[in-house]
Order: C-alpha cells, then structure tokens, then sequence
C-alpha cells in the first residue's frame, strides 16, 4: 500500500505558493490514497521562532489545511512534536547520515549563508529529520516542491545505508511526487524570484487569508511586460511574469499552461487580469472565510491536532520499537 507523507512548516502569511505548490496538491492526493499530513515545528525551531508566534502559525496551517479541504478524519494531520518517534528517529539517522552528505545540502548553504558557523546544528541536520518523518511511517511517496527533492534523495541514501548496516530490508524506497503546473510561484512583482512570506512588498503574494479586494487589488497591481500573451508555452520564455501569472490560472484551473495560453493568447494583460482575478476569488475567498472561522475556534483545531497525533503516534510507536531492537537499544 502506498503511504503518502509530506511536511509543511509552520510559517505565517501562507500564500498562494504554499497553497498551489502543497496544499491544493493534498487535496487532490486525499482522494484515492491514505495521506499523513504533518506540522513540522520541529524543523521550525531550527531558526529560533517566538513561542507565541509558533503556536499561532501552527493554528493558522491546521486551518489552511482544513479549509482548503483536507479531511482530518480520513487522513492524519498532526504536529510533528507530539509523536516522540521523530525525533528519536531522527537522533538513529544523526548516526546514519554522513556530514559530508549534509555538506552537500543547497538549503542548508542557502539558508546559513555566508553565517555557517553561526547557524544552529538542527538546521544543518535538518534533513535527517526530514528523512525520519518520512520514514517513521515507511512512506513510500512524499509530494513536495522541486526544492526539496535533494533532501529526498538523501532521504533514500539514509534508508539503504541502515538498510545494509544492519542487513536486513526495512525501510522502502521513498519517490518524490512533483505535482502540479504552478508548484513553483513566483513574486507578483519579480516573476524570478520566489513567492515569498518575507518578502518586504505585501504586493508580492496573494496570501490565504486575503479577502476578494485585496485578491483583486493584489492582481491587478501585478508586474508585467508591454506584450499582449503568447499563444504558446514555448513563447513565455524570457517572459517571466507571464509565465507566473499564466501558471497561476493554469494551476487555479486544473488546466495545462497549454490550454491556458491557446484561450487567452493574443490578450493584453489587462483583460486577462480581470480573468484571472475571477478566478481567483472564486477559488480562493470561500476558503478565506473559512480560515477565518477556523482560526476564531483555536480550541477546535487544538481538538484535531491532538487527535491526529494520537493516531500518528499509533503508526509510528510500533515501527520505532522495531526500529529500536534492530539497532540494539533495548526497550520495553
Ligand atoms: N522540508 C520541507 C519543506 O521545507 C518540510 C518537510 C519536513 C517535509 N519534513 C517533511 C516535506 C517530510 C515532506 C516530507 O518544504
């Protein structure tokens, strides 16, 4: 059986990048397999976090998660702290991985910067986490943004090491699921760089809990170029903000950019915002109100978390125990 498991951080300002490039995807992964879906506040803390600030953001993915139409009956949403199995796990594969593996890690330069040896030892070993969430559960397929299919592939070169250190065929083969058209969202106001929760320009993304003026006013203020849009895939290049902008309505739309581009083709840009922003709103406003009415409840999406880590905590506890006799620690 195929287990899915994927990750998200704990950040505020969700936006539409995390919405289409992860929680849209899981909405459509729910359908026809078992999905764990996990709140890494462990991985948070890696880069201190004000403690208030992280429960609030914690609150805030659990309501984007549930209003975006996760059912947390049916699949498993959790936060990573409260099953222990992670992070002791994570402590095996401290023991497993290599350094010179983790030094090979493009987010882990990017995000220490020129700073190294002042960046904390969990966000150098941040990916042994990661390689242990997964693994905890024995996933065998994790959706995840372009970005992170490095970490996953140590994640493989973490499970055959302990595979053949200790002989013996544990854990699975773990494959990256890329999904989506517009996985990767760009800036509204730069089309190179990335959607960006920290980004000084409030008009750069479109965030979760904006309501249909904002949406609108967000959009229609979006970078361009003097061009009316191509009618095909190949002509974006070099046209970033067309490329993100088409990308968008291809990934709100479930269409391909191909579609995308062969309807709104020759268009200025102006009428195709209008276009856009319909969309838009559509899409995005009921599950705004409904984040809204979540987030005003903090104790009922407490009651999910908390019922979802019991139920991880159920998964997990029995493979940690193998896990444990296999390497010699003895348990219960
Ligand atoms: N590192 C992932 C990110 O930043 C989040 C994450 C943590 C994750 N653990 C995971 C994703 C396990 C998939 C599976 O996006």
């Amino acid at each position: 059986m195929d287990i899915i498991f994927s990750g998200i951080q704990p950040t505020g300002n969700l936006h539409l990048g995390n919405y289409l490039g992860a929680i849209r995807n899981w909405v459509q992964l729910q359908k026809d397999k078992f999905c764990i879906f996990c709140v890494v506040d462990l991985h948070a803390i890696t880069v201190w976090q004000a403690p208030d600030k992280l429960r609030q953001h914690t609150r805030e993915v659990v309501a984007a998660m549930i209003a975006s139409g996760i059912d947390s009956e049916k699949q498993i949403i959790f936060n990573q702290s409260r099953v222990s199995g992670h992070a002791e796990l994570a402590w095996i594969f401290n023991c497993v991985s290599r350094i010179g593996w983790l030094n090979r890690m493009t987010q882990f330069k990017e995000k220490a910067g020129r700073n190294r040896e002042n960046a904390s030892v969990g966000l150098f070993a941040y990916p042994n986490l990661m390689a242990a969430d997964i693994l905890l559960y024995k996933g065998t397929q994790v959706p995840v943004g372009a970005d992170q299919k490095q970490h996953l592939e140590l994640t493989r070169d973490i499970a055959q090491k302990f595979n053949s250190d200790f002989g013996i065929d544990f854990f699975p083969i773990v494959e990256p699921l890329i999904l989506g058209e517009a996985t990767r969202v760009m800036s509204l106001r730069d089309g190179m760089s990335k959607m960006s929760k920290s980004d000084p320009s409030e008009l750069s993304r479109v965030t979760m809990v904006d309501d249909s003026d904002l949406i609108s006013k967000k959009i229609r203020k979006a970078k361009t170029d003097p061009n009316p849009l191509p009618h095909d895939v190949r002509s974006l290049e070099g046209r970033p903000e067309a490329q993100n902008l088409m990308a968008i309505f291809a990934a709100l739309s479930d269409t391909k950019l191909e579609i995308v581009c062969e309807r709104f083709g020759g268009l200025p840009f102006s009428k195709f915002k209008e276009e856009l922003i319909d969309l838009a709103v559509a899409v995005l406003s009921p599950i705004q109100s409904e984040m809204v009415r979540l987030l005003n409840d903090p104790a009922e999406l407490d009651r999910i978390l908390s019922v979802g880590s019991e139920r991880a905590n159920a998964l997990a506890y029995p493979t940690m125990q193998e896990i444990k006799k296999i390497v010699g620690l003895l348990s219960e």
